[in-house]
């Protein structure tokens, strides 16, 4: 089978590929600009890929051809730094993808949605909650699964839609953990924590989430499958905070406990447009066989000993 990665080179596309890999009937296609991605990441396999870099705002309907199954994960991925104009970049890429699917005629596309399509909604949210985004970050993935929906529909495509709790583990770039590491060592007598520490969570490992994926393409079957993909359990960043320090004391790259310094946010999340808590029913998924190997607290200690090596 002929598969096509997008972002292939970030954190979660890398993780992906390299699984992807150990299937030896799959042929892998990665497209990626390396806007945020890392070509150290895929270093390891570039001679068992075929790597494009390149932006796929533009014409990409070639890179497409033979290709049975596209993975669509290319966006920004920072909902903090979402704005209309990432809306709109992200809007464009996925229209691309999608026209380029079609024209292609591939079969299966799974895209990276996300759970902060819900907003501020109850916890243990499940697919049928009502969607409601308070960032621009949500507003786009709301827009692009529809998108996607459309196209599925209109041009017989099997669509895979994965709202995504908080993915964690090796070649992470980006987040919460990523932000305290670096942060620590920059300056290890203090570290900055973002709202008031309460916000809470659900993390799952980035081997779980690319498990989870498997399991829905293997046994769902609708034209268009919309699963939660996240832990039952959840932690809060105040946690993450300890457990940063902790491991980081371990692997002597701080001596002691910083100073917290909690500099508030808006009402109480981190920043306008933070969920405060979140944890989604993933039920629908393990109707199906997923089980999460690791609850939110260990993917958070396993990503943390990931990102001190970087
Ligand atoms: N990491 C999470 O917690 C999480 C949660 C929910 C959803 N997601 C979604 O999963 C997907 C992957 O996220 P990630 O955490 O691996 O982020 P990432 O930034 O590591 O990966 C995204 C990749 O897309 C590439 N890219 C961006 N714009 C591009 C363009 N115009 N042309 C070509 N390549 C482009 C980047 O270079 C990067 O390699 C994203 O769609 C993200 O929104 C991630």
């Amino acid at each position: 089978m002929k598969l096509l990665v997008t972002g292939g080179a970030g954190f979660i596309g890398s993780n992906l590929v390299e699984k992807l890999l150990e299937d030896s009937n799959n042929e892998v296609v990665v497209i990626d600009d390396l806007s945020g991605g890392r070509k150290e990441f895929i270093e390891p396999f570039l001679d068992k890929i075929e790597f494009h870099e390149k932006d796929l705002v533009g014409d990409i309907d070639n890179y497409f051809s033979g290709v049975d199954e596209v993975w669509h994960l290319a966006a920004n991925p920072d909902v903090k730094d979402s704005s209309i104009k990432t809306f709109f970049r992200d809007l464009e890429i996925t229209k691309n993808v999608l026209e380029a699917c079609k024209n292609n005629e591939v079969k299966n596309i799974l895209f990276t949605s996300s759970s902060t399509v819900y907003g501020e909604s109850e916890l243990n949210t499940p697919e049928t909650c009502e969607t409601k985004p308070i960032s621009f970050y949500g507003a786009t993935k709301l827009a692009c699964e529809a998108l996607v929906s459309n196209y599925c529909s209109l041009y017989k495509i099997h669509g895979y839609i994965f709202r995504l709790a908080n993915i964690i583990g090796k070649n992470s770039t980006h987040g919460v953990i990523f932000d305290f590491v670096n942060k620590l060592k920059a300056n290890s007598s203090e570290l900055e924590i973002l709202g008031d520490g309460t916000q809470t969570k659900s993390y799952l490992s980035v081997n779980d989430c690319i498990n989870g994926m498997f399991v829905a393409r293997e046994n769902a079957k609708d034209q268009i499958n919309i699963f939660n993909l996240g832990t039952k359990t959840q932690t809060n960043v105040k946690e993450i905070a300890e457990t940063v320090v902790e491991e980081m004391i371990n692997a002597k790259l701080i001596e002691k406990k910083p100073e917290f310094k909690f500099v508030g946010g808006f009402e109480g999340g981190g920043w306008k447009g933070d969920i405060k808590e979140m944890l989604l029913d993933i039920s629908k998924l393990e109707k199906l066989g997923f089980k999460p190997v690791n609850s939110s607290q260990d993917a958070v200690r396993g990503a943390v000993k990931e990102t001190i090596k970087i």
